[in-house]
């Protein structure tokens, strides 16, 4: 048992001496391991799922909702998660881990299953993950309008771009209503 124990701290200082040499690299063009990259999803996913259990998720079809969720979708987001008919933009070819692209996937058609990613998108934009530059931004927006987001980013699977500006476009008439003006230099 001491053996294995004196064994074990010197591999620790060891460790630290490499880690405290600047021997692990953090640049985000250089990739984790497959395995690491696992480890992360499951804690991830574990942390999410554990924190949006039991949020109670408003009607995910309603019409206002998705247009307001589309007008800050479009203010705030497409910069890093893209939009349907917006190629890369040098923010987003810079990030690790990469942000997912909503309207690339598949659309939730059971409706449990719906309620569940719906829950799990409130979680995360409300409050943001750490060290993937996905930010908070239920310091900055009240729940209502993050619900609105998680419906709209839900609906966008699969749209296509003559959709998603039609959606924009329709919306124009209400974006007083809207906070940022930075996505449409006119207001
Ligand atoms: C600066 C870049 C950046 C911006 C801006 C950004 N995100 Fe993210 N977002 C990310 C990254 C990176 C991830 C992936 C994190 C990961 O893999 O753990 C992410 C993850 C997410 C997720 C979790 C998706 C999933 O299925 O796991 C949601 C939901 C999300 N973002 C919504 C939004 C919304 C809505 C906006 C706009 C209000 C937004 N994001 C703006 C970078 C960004």
């Amino acid at each position: 048992m001491k053996t294995i124990l004196s064994l074990f701290s010197v591999v620790l200082v060891l460790v630290l001496i490499a880690l405290g040499s600047g021997a692990y690299n953090m640049a985000a063009t250089e990739k984790h391991w497959a395995v690491t990259e696992k480890v992360i999803e499951w804690v991830r996913e574990s942390s999410i799922e554990a924190r949006a259990r039991n949020l109670e998720v408003p009607s995910l079809d309603d019409e206002e909702r998705l247009l307001k969720g589309a007008v800050h979708y479009d203010a705030m987001c497409p910069i890093c998660h893209l939009a349907p008919g917006l190629e890369p933009t040098e923010l987003s070819v810079g990030l690790y881990p990469q942000p997912p692209i909503f309207h690339q996937r598949q659309p939730v058609v059971d409706s449990a299953a719906k309620q569940d990613r719906a829950r799990k998108y409130f979680w995360v934009i409300k409050n943001g993950l750490k060290m993937t530059a996905m930010p908070a931004w239920g310091l900055s927006h009240d729940d209502d309008s993050i619900w609105a987001m998680a419906a709209f980013i839900l609906k966008m699977s699969q749209m296509t771009p003559e959709q998603y500006q039609a959606l924009i476009h329709s919306t124009e008439d209400h974006t007083h209503t809207h906070a940022h003006g930075h996505a449409h230099g006119e207001h």
